[in-house]
């Protein structure tokens, strides 16, 4: 095919390749910023790297098949000098394929893709988008949320006794929404070991949990006041509620979300702040407000 021939006449295929990764591309910087979820942005910028790669493959398979094959055959000695020129002239002197729109498409897609991977990049800007850390904290609980039960009651420290655990909510939380349920506990101040920087989480001995085990999501129902040790009935999973939730044994690998106490005006128990982690599974990775674990 003479130079002039693919110029005139561009591939159709690898023309749509790019013009699709240039269009996912285009939809990843789209879903990032009106925070679609993982999904939609693994899959349009998968979308575009694909299409980018399939595009570049038939390119290539073009530019080979239109090089002539060359057999040389084998001599015992060196190759002959004239003949070494002759096979690299030749070689040198084929036109290997080129097409302005090609070009153009190629650097269009490259270009949208690049300028696409910079959007995730705000998120370590607060000021100028999303910031990762600050969504997880404000997921669930919201700081001076009150923490109720089940019927809507607040809770104080004196509810509890030593040894006593109560399933509770935040308050207005969708109580069918797993991602709501917390585990209080009150235990004995003097056998608390939390860490240093929790030491102020607890009220009177009151700490709280997520319920959700953080192997594969099961409630934390069973607690065990002699070792103050919460376990999870589904693969005996145990978290120490004495030492920030930390798994001592079982399947799991994270400790249990822990919940920074306080108290309002009245003696209820509000948040301080939100979950130190994210709920539920481990694997569930960090949902952005929108999921529902
Ligand atoms: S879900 Fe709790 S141990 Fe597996």
């Amino acid at each position: 095919m003479s130079r002039r021939a693919d110029e005139e006449r561009p591939p159709m295929g690898i023309v749509v390749c790019f013009g699709l990764a240039s269009l996912a591309a285009a939809g990843f910087a789209t879903t990032y910023v009106l925070g679609l979820g993982n999904v939609w942005y693994g899959g349009t910028f998968g979308g575009a790297l694909m299409f980018l790669a399939i595009g570049l493959g038939l390119w290539s398979k073009r530019i080979d098949s239109a090089s002539p094959e060359f057999v040389e055959q084998r001599d015992l000695g060196p190759t002959p000098e004239p003949q070494f020129e002759k096979f690299m002239g030749a070689l040198t002197s084929q036109p290997v394929p080129r097409s302005r729109v090609l070009w153009s498409m190629l650097g269009f897609a490259g270009g949208t893709l690049g300028l696409a991977a910079l959007f995730p990049l705000r998120s370590l800007f607060p000021q100028m988008g999303v910031n990762p850390q600050r969504s997880l904290e404000s997921r669930v609980y919201k700081r001076g949320q009150a923490i109720v039960t089940e019927d809507g009651t607040g809770v104080k420290p004196d509810d509890l006794e030593y040894g006593g655990v109560l399933t509770v909510f935040p308050e207005g939380f969708n109580i069918t929404e797993a991602a709501g349920a917390t585990l209080l506990v009150r235990i004995d101040p003097a056998d608390l070991h939390l860490p240093a920087n929790r030491t102020n989480w607890t009220v009177d001995g009151v700490v709280a949990y997520s319920k959700l085990c953080t192997h594969a999501g099961c409630p934390v129902g069973l607690y065990s006041d002699e070792s103050r040790q919460l376990l999870c009935p589904c693969h005996h999973s145990i978290f120490d509620a004495a030492d920030g939730g930390k798994p001592v044994e079982g399947p799991a690998s994270h400790p249990l979300p822990m919940l920074p106490l306080a108290t309002d005006e009245n003696g209820f128990l509000i948040a301080r702040g939100g979950f130190d982690r994210p709920v539920g599974a481990a694997w569930w990775g960090w949902p952005d407000g929108r999921e529902k674990p």
